[in-house]
């Protein structure tokens, strides 16, 4: 798939308030500065769409994008951002939770996680919750260029290996990294193929 047409649509921090549209639509979550918005901004090929920051805590809102006038991607804040206080974690928990509990149009959550680091509790804790709630993911490992194709692949047996104490099988996975533009086409062929179904 060649993304044409990228357009932001709307923020904001209430569920209700999302796009009416039935458009398919899939949303990256993860701990702040994994690089959500930033992989938003590669796979659209394009370096501002998405606002990001090297200090953690950017994204606040639920962000809305048009893609080829069929389809939405969406930003969201990052969990795990020890530097925002207790009460807006709390809001953020919440609307963060009612968006995956509430939205129907979404078809997969993609859980982003730093591909130089194990598995992290936090992570683990969401991927669960997500199963739980029977919402479907696939987990992004990001900042690929930061290591060698070896550490890589070890490093992605390691997380495999955890992930099957608790999993029957390794979710789907991608690997990318959005300063080296990897991972680009399989990401957007797979959200390609799931439009299509
Ligand atoms: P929050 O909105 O704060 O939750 O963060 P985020 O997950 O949206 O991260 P963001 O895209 O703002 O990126 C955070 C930092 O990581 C920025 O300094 C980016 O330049 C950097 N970054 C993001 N992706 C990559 C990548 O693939 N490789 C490298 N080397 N740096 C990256
Ligand atoms: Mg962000």
């Amino acid at each position: 798939m060649v993304i044409k047409y990228a357009e932001f649509v709307v923020s904001n921090s209430d569920v209700s308030k999302c796009p009416k549209s039935r458009l398919p639509e899939y949303a990256f979550i993860g701990r702040s500065n994994v690089g959500k918005s930033s992989l938003i901004n590669m796979l659209t090929n394009r370096k501002s769409l998405a606002k990001t920051s090297g200090k953690p805590g950017k994204t606040q809102l639920i962000n809305h994008f048009l893609i080829n006038k069929n389809w939405h991607l969406v930003d969201l804040p990052g969990y795990g951002y020890a530097r925002v206080s207790k009460s807006s974690k709390k809001v953020f928990q919440k609307f963060i939770t009612q968006y995956f509990s509430f939205r129907e149009q979404l078809v997969t959550a993609f859980v982003l996680v730093d591909i130089r680091h194990n598995p992290q509790p936090i992570d683990l804790e969401f991927m669960q919750w997500l199963g739980e709630n029977g919402i479907p993911f696939s987990i992004i490992f990001t900042k690929a260029d930061k290591l060698k194709p070896k550490a890589i692949e070890n490093h992605i047996n390691d997380y495999k290996n955890i992930m099957l104490e608790t999993w029957e099988d390794m979710p789907n996975y991608f690997i990318t990294s959005s300063t080296k533009n990897i991972g680009q086409d399989e990401l957007l062929n797979y959200i390609d193929g799931l439009n299509e179904n």
